[in-house]
């Protein structure tokens, strides 16, 4: 049975915990945080959707360390998994590929392009598996949405409209943008992730935005350009007003269909084909995509097989894309990606 040890114990910490102990193939042996309350159970963090991070974890069972290189030098560990903020994902990555683990890092791979490429280089050292925690592409109704973009089921996309927004989390991490580049990088970079999912690097993005919890871009619209869809867009970041409910949200339009998703409304896709007198509910598993993108990372190491629906690469490009649309809100220009 692999052993997991979970470093960083906000609410993605314990999120992951939550998923980790649904499962009977693996056992989370240690966990680290710097601060003890944390580390203890006493303090737990606030969570997006309701429900996660509300961890039952066995807190009394398992090593706990204050200093997360204990953790990862752990023999006993095969697994580790960073939950830590955005800025320290390539030293405890760098770290733990070096103790010779199978590493699951949070979404974004890294603060910036430039850290994201060293992990890339990093993890092309080593036969372990290094898997970024791109959980959307996991998502009920956004994997079904990708498969249908695939297989062209309703045909060519001519439009893609995607929109998430979340209150603005608390805590140090939350309030400094040079650590977690703002609402464009911490949530909106879901949907470009997914974007570029479903689409590849676009030509060119254009975006408008503005900062207003930190010092980084906190909420953006950006046109993204392809030459073989018309219309692709994405709004995110972290509201204004905290208490406004989080939002996800998709509509695509096909030649042949409408799929829409609201996570307000449920887990299902209403879609409207061509000749449809009523829209219909496709019921979506009610899994979250935490427990699937886990679901497959282990199955990964159990194989020793690389992971396909999300590399390194993929996950450093979509930085790559969330910078320029940085530059485009800041150059109030359209920024190419082309090579
Ligand atoms: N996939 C998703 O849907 C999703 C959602 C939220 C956050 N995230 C990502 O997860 C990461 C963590 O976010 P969070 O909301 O859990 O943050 P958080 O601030 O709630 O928690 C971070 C934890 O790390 C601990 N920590 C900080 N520095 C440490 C160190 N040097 N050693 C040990 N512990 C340390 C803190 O004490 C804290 O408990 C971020 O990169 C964020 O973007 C992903």
């Amino acid at each position: 049975m692999n052993r997991v040890g979970v470093i960083g114990l906000g609410m993605m910490g314990l999120t992951h915990l939550d998923a980790w102990s649904r499962r009977d193939d693996v056992l989370v042996t240690a966990i680290a945080d710097q601060d003890t309350a944390r580390l203890s159970g006493e303090a737990v963090a606030e969570a997006n959707l309701e429900g996660l991070a509300e961890t039952s974890f066995d807190y009394d069972r398992v090593k706990k360390h204050t200093d997360a290189y204990d953790l990862i030098n752990d023999s006993a560990i095969d697994i580790v998994d960073i939950c830590l903020p955005t800025h320290l994902h390539l030293i405890f990555t760098k770290a733990a590929i070096d103790a010779g683990k199978h590493v699951l890092v949070e979404k974004p791979l890294a603060r910036n392009y430039h850290d994201a490429m060293q992990i890339v280089e990093l993890a092309s050292t080593t036969d372990k598996i290094v898997m970024p925690a791109q959980c959307m592409r996991f998502w009920p109704g956004w994997s079904w949405l990708k498969d249908i973009v695939d297989n062209k089921k309703y045909g060519n996309v001519l439009s893609a409209n995607f929109k998430r927004m979340g209150g603005h989390p608390k805590g140090a991490f939350y309030e400094n943008g040079d650590l977690n580049g703002g609402g464009l990088l911490d949530i909106h970079i879901h949907d470009t992730d997914f974007v570029q999912f479903l689409f590849g690097i676009p030509s060119s993005v254009s975006s408008k935005g503005y900062k207003y919890h930190t010092n980084c871009v906190d909420h953006v619209i950006t046109t993204y350009d392809y030459d073989s869809v018309p219309i692709v867009i994405a709004e995110g970041g972290w509201w204004p007003v905290d208490n406004c409910p989080f939002h996800m949200s998709y509509t695509v339009v096909f030649d042949d269909a409408v799929a829409m998703f609201d996570i307000s409304k449920g887990s299902f896709v209403t879609v409207i084909e061509r000749g449809d007198k009523e829209p219909r509910d496709i019921e979506m598993s009610n899994a979250l995509g935490y427990d699937n993108e886990i679901a497959y990372f282990i199955n990964c190491v159990k194989n020793n097989m690389q992971p396909k629906i999300v590399t390194t690469e993929e996950a450093a490009n979509t930085i790559l894309i969330a910078e320029a649309e940085r530059d485009s809100v800041e150059s109030g220009k359209p920024i190419s990606l082309k090579k």
